[in-house]
């Protein structure tokens, strides 16, 4: 068990059997993928959640502070959660996070996943402290907990993420999003491929995108580099601003050498990055037009939304798909000019 990892003490006590509930697992879809090999549902009380929630966030705070260089779990984890979710299929109900399945082959081998890993195996400690929970709902806890240590909004999470005991039910590869289709109409249709197969729109697409101001690309995992904004750690529009704002050119240099790593872009400083995939955003008439949007968009949690405020969209972040079983579960409102 990592030395640095407490069971957190606000108020939790062991998880009588008797007293726990299995919330929402019976309404996971029972689809030919999410019904064979099902097995553990979380079964963990109030207290129990703000127990591990603490722990995670624990966690990564510990984490930041032995890294010291600015980088942290907070974007590996909200990928994780992104990625444990983003296979969802809205045609069959296949995929999803449900079963925890990136634990095991292939999704675990999937190019897309690569440095997914990191996240996963810092996350077996808390998994040690809480075994009550399932390693596929402490995935997109994880990445709730990573929002709010980032000054995100709160987000309400529903536990009934059940674990598989392998990935035979995995969807086939391919449903993550390639950030470089060759050209920007093939990667922007990609994208929307990818999302309108989830049951997400344009609106979705945008506020989702949105995340990339978290976090990092590496170049051991998906071969890219760097971050999209100047403060990876934190929750903010900051992405969409320099996406907009800043000139973006074709990244050839890499601390003093040839860059040989796959297409980007980079800012004037050469210390922020975009993705081709970032960039065919704004290309687009439809999601150039609403991302253009949303510099000027205040992020607040839909609890401290002024009452007398009406020019507002709901946005459910990040996955608005019905089917719980990639239900971050929360409402992500954005206020227009707010
Ligand atoms: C067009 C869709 C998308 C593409 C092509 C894409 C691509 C990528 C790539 C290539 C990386 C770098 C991974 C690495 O090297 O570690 C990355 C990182 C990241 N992505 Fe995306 N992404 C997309 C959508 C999303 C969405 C919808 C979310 C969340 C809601 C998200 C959240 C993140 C975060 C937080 C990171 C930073 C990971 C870290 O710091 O380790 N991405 N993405």
């Amino acid at each position: 068990m990592n030395a640095f990892l407490s069971r957190a003490s606000h108020g939790a006590a062991p998880v009588a059997a008797a007293a726990t509930i299995v919330l929402f697992s019976a309404n996971f879809p029972s689809t030919v993928y999410a019904k064979s090999s099902t097995t553990n549902s979380s079964t963990i009380d109030a207290a129990e959640t703000k127990a591990v929630k603490a722990s995670i966030a624990e966690l990564i705070q510990t984490d930041m502070d032995k890294r010291g260089d600015g980088t942290s779990l907070i974007g590996t984890y909200v990928r994780l959660a992104w990625h444990s979710a983003g296979t969802y299929s809205k045609v069959d109900s296949s995929g999803g996070s449900n079963g925890g399945r990136m634990r095991f082959s292939p999704e675990a081998n999937w190019g897309a996943n690569a440095g997914l890993d990191v996240a996963r195996k810092s996350l077996e400690p808390i998994k040690e402290l809480y075994p009550n929970i399932t390693n596929a709902d402490l995935y997109t806890l994880a990445g709730v907990v990573a929002i709010e240590e980032a000054g995100g909004p709160t987000i309400p999470f529903r536990f009934g993420r059940e674990d598989f005991e392998h990935g035979d039910t995995s969807p086939p590869d391919g449903r993550l999003p390639d950030a470089d289709k060759g050209s920007k109409v093939k990667t922007i249709a990609h994208i929307r491929d990818v999302f309108y197969r989830m049951g997400l729109d344009d609106r979705d697409i945008v506020a989702l995108l949105g995340a990339h101001a978290l976090g990092r690309c590496h170049t051991d995992a998906s071969g890219y580099w760097g971050p999209w904004t100047f403060a990876e750690n934190t929750f903010s529009n900051e992405y969409f601003r320099l996406l907009l704002e800043e000139r973006w050119s074709p990244k050839l240099t890499h601390n003093g050498k040839v860059w040989d790593g796959p297409d980007q872009y980079e800012d004037a400083t050469g210390k922020l990055m975009m993705l081709p995939s970032d960039i065919a955003l704004i290309q687009d008439p439809s999601l150039g037009k609403l991302s253009n949007s949303m510099p000027r968009t205040k992020m607040h949690s839909s609890k401290t939304l002024p009452k007398h405020f009406r020019n507002y969209w709901n946005w459910v972040f990040p996955f608005q798909s019905p089917n719980l079983g990639i239900n971050f579960g929360s409402t992500y409102t954005y206020v227009v000019n707010g």
